[in-house]
């Protein structure tokens, strides 16, 4: 089964802002859920999260983690999903929602740079009105990277894939826009990583 270790260290921070942002019994949807390990630990902290993980296709290994570990142990009221496949790039595959929040982590590094304002777009279609985007994640702003560390995984993912990359928060920001959505809080997580909280403006 795929397994983060990345995951396992942030899980708690994350936890921690999601505590502080998301409304009693939120609905969530997940993109990029990996290995499911923050679909199962954040079912099992907060009590009536509806959490909907998704990913690219295969989903066997999510499949198989959720099977495990999303059907018992939960915190009260707490329900996992069935993984959707969902491409940001690909509007018909966003689930109609509406959702109180979008969360997703380590992803915008990952994706091409173009799919970025796709899934911002895809992001503020299927919130509710006042819902959130959570981004999790490093990201620099403009050239400067938070940390020497960010900047050779940057040039590590560009030497690998010129399409992927640490993204600008600043340039972020104002993709943002378009779709509606308005920065409420960025957020120093551990290992020079940050939690961008987003809001869907109406
Ligand atoms: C580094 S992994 C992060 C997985 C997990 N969120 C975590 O924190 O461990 C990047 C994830 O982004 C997903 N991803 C890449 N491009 C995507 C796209 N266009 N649409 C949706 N997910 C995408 C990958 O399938 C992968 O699961």
């Amino acid at each position: 089964m795929r397994f983060s270790a990345a995951c396992e260290r942030n899980q708690l921070a994350i936890l921690d802002v999601l505590r502080a942002w998301l409304p009693a019994a939120a609905r969530v949807l997940e993109v990029g859920s990996g290995s499911g390990q923050h679909a199962v630990h954040m079912t099992r902290h907060l009590a009536g999260l509806h959490w909907q993980p998704s990913d690219l296709p295969p989903l066997h290994d999510l499949d198989e983690r959720l099977q495990l570990e999303g059907r018992s142990g939960l915190a009260e009221g707490a329900v996992i999903a069935q993984a959707l496949e969902l491409d940001v790039t690909r509007p018909e595959q966003w689930p109609c929602g509406p959702f109180d929040a979008v969360f997703t982590a380590n992803t915008c590094h990952i994706m091409p740079a173009a799919a970025v304002p796709e899934l911002l777009a895809g992001a503020a279609r299927v919130l509710a009105p006042r819902g959130l985007l959570l981004l999790y994640g490093p990201f620099r702003d403009g050239d400067a990277h938070t940390a020497p560390s960010n900047a050779a995984f940057d040039a590590h993912l560009r030497a690998i894939d010129p399409a992927m990359g640490v993204r600008d928060a600043r340039e972020l920001q104002a993709q943002a826009r378009a779709p509606g959505l308005e920065l409420r809080a960025d957020t120093p997580m551990p290992a020079n990583n940050r939690l961008l909280v987003y809001v869907r403006a109406n």
